[in-house]
């Protein structure tokens, strides 16, 4: 267990969480953020408690990266991105320059400073596009449709040539849609907020039949950690993908009706925008084979009804 393991993005949604989780099992973390879409507030109290060593830093700043990371640190949990699939679609350079660049950045310095293991924030639905192979399993041809996709991609493909060029350890999750409490984008924020504004009415991106797999954070946290420990063991020169979510899928609609019911509406008049995407570069359907990461020992404790009302109830509380 790497006991000084640096987080990119720990300031954000998941990295908040995988902070406080790796603090929890006794480690001092490195936290390198540029508080672009994240915020201190999460680990305030971990910095204040010299837990938690903070850096305002941005991923594209090589030399940045070159102050803080000595070499001495075992692992690099790599969350630090711009994770706005729709918006990638009106930048694709801005998203290759974060998803891209800045992380071929980091596996400079790790080559550099012989930081030996990764664990990297993919992603499933994106990556695989409009696949038509279900369940999705991780040698399924990689097809992204959008940007974003397309970074992750090129990312995870650095990922695999610097493992079998210069022995890194590394492994990709390609993660489902995450949701829990501090998640603040996404379509249970969006029909959340949407809902508070107006109870009546809630408007639906698409046909509504787009299905997703969710998978509730402290489940995406607990496969993080547990893929950082399996990875310290491999040999070096190793890189594998592990497709992170549930078995199951959920339709847009069907969603919306269980948010309505968990918030006790009534008579909520649902309005499409029509068309089977929500937008260009969504893709209609994911649903993962995550039979790869439960033969690690993963598998996911909070069922969808069970998250969806955690966090609706965290959002309530704000
Ligand atoms: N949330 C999901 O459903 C989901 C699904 C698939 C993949 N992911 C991936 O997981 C990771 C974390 O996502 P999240 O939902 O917590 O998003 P988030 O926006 O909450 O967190 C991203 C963090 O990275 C920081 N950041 C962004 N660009 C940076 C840069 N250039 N340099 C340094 N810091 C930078 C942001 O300030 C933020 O704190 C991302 O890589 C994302 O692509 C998330």
């Amino acid at each position: 267990m790497a006991r000084s393991p640096v987080v990119t993005g720990g300031a954000g949604f998941i990295g908040t969480h995988l902070v406080r989780a790796l603090v929890a099992r006794g480690m001092e973390v490195a936290v390198i953020d540029n508080l672009s879409s994240g915020s201190i507030d999460g680990i305030k109290d971990l910095i204040d408690g010299r837990k938690v060593t903070f850096h305002e830093i941005d991923i594209r700043d090589k030399a940045a990266l070159y102050g803080v990371i000595s070499g001495k640190e075992g692992m690099i949990y790599h969350l630090a991105a711009d994770p706005r699939v729709k918006e990638s679609v009106g930048q694709p350079v801005e998203s290759f320059d974060q998803n891209v660049v800045g992380t071929l950045n980091l596996l400079e310095v790790m080559r550099e400073k012989r930081v030996p293991c990764m664990v990297f924030a993919s992603s499933g639905g994106t990556l695989y596009g409009d696949t038509d192979v279900f369940p999705t399993s991780e040698v399924v041809p990689l097809k992204p449709i959008s940007p974003y996709g397309a970074s992750k991609a090129a990312a995870e493909s650095y990922m695999s040539a610097y493992a079998g060029s210069y022995g890194l350890k590394i492994a990709s999750l390609r993660f489902a849609n995450i949701y829990g409490p501090g998640t603040n984008h996404g379509v249970m924020y969006d029909f959340f907020h949407k809902l508070r504004r107006d109870p009546s009415r809630l408007e639906i991106l698409g046909d509504g039949r787009q299905a997703k797999s969710y998978l509730y954070i402290s489940d995406c946290v607990d496969a993080c950690t547990l893929v950082g420990d399996w990875l310290e063991k491999q040999a070096g020169g190793t890189f594998e993908a592990y497709n992170l979510g549930t078995r199951t899928c959920e339709a847009v609609t069907d969603l919306a009706r269980l948010m309505v019911d968990i918030l006790g509406l009534k008579d909520v008049k649902f309005e499409y925008t029509g068309g089977s995407r929500g937008w260009t570069g969504d893709v209609v359907k994911t649903m993962l084979d995550v039979s790869k990461i439960e033969r690690l020992g993963w598998k996911p404790r909070v069922g969808f009804k069970e998250g969806v009302e955690r966090y609706l109830a965290s959002l309530k509380a704000t």
